[in-house]
């Protein structure tokens, strides 16, 4: 199937959705040059051990070695901008009632891309927030105290600040997690794309959406447990088929099924 044809039961479905959910992993963010987390060869978790790096033990027995390294992970997306397949997901939006975006991704790169009120599970690389408090690290702190690795916390004399992100080990922000619930149980379809699917509560989304009634779509160009119970599974890479698919529900917006998505 090339990017031009998408199943006539999907192309129905996107002419038909009122209410979308959408789910993104590391894979929508590799054509922007950010390493996956499982990819064989270039995932982050093939070369660098993630109890080490992404833990809060990890952190509290090598700050500086965890700092170093997200402060690598910063500069890398300094570096890049959001591809094809973010910009696809944010224009989508427009074209159904509600577009709830969840993403297990930490780049920002759905908001670059112009994504409004995404869900960010595992919370954002670009903010830091204090190693004992949590509480959140302004940038002109972070700006004063640059030279240290990692710069000291304002909040507790103990304390570092470190990247806003979930570690393993720690519990997903409340609020967000019950919206993105919420979301997968109140969609008609479920679009899923760049996630292996080995991280809960993530994982769930798709079978929550199932469950309550929705179609459920994946894009991945290599097949996972979500690819399997999918309606429809869309092997490829993100900018391949994200455009076609907002490119498909644009017409559709633009007119009932049947119509050939003419204006009426
Ligand atoms: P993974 O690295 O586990 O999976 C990336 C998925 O993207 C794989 O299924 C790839 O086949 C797919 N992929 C690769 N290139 C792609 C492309 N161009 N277009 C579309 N898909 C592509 O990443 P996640 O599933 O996001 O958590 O991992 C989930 C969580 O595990 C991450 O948020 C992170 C990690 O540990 C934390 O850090 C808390």
């Amino acid at each position: 199937m090339n990017s031009g044809e998408l199943p006539p039961d999907l192309v129905d479905c996107l002419r038909s959705a009122r209410h979308v959910a959408v789910l993104t992993g590391a894979g929508v963010s590799a054509e922007s040059g950010i390493p996956t987390f499982r990819d064989a060869q270039t995932g982050l978790w093939e070369k660098h051990d993630p109890m080490q790096l992404a833990s809060p033990e990890g952190f509290e027995a090598d700050p500086k070695l965890v700092w170093d390294w997200y402060q690598w992970r910063r500069k890398l997306l300094a570096e890049t901008s959001p591809n094809a397949g973010h910009e696809a997901l944010a224009e989508m939006a427009q074209h159904f009632d509600s577009f709830v975006l969840v993403t297990q991704n930490v780049d920002g790169l759905h908001e670059r891309a112009g994504s409004k009120g995404v869900l960010e599970l595992h919370g954002n690389i670009r903010r830091n927030i204090c190693s004992r408090t949590f509480k959140p690290i302004s940038e002109n702190w972070m700006a004063e105290h640059a030279e240290r690795r990692p710069p000291p916390s304002p909040h507790h004399p103990d304390g570092f600040a470190r990247p806003d992100v979930v570690w393993f080990g720690e519990a997903l922000d409340e609020a967000t997690l019950e919206a993105a619930f919420a979301a997968a149980a109140d969609c008609d379809l479920m679009l899923v794309a760049g996630t292996a699917g080995a991280v809960q509560p993530a994982a769930s989304l798709p079978s929550i959406a199932h469950r309550a009634g929705a179609r459920v779509l994946d894009v991945n160009p290599a097949a996972t447990d979500i690819s399997r119970s999918a309606d429809w599974y869309l092997a490829g890479p993100g900018t391949q088929w994200l455009p076609t698919l907002a490119r498909t529900a644009g017409d559709a917006s633009r007119g009932p099924a049947g119509t050939g998505g003419e204006d009426l």
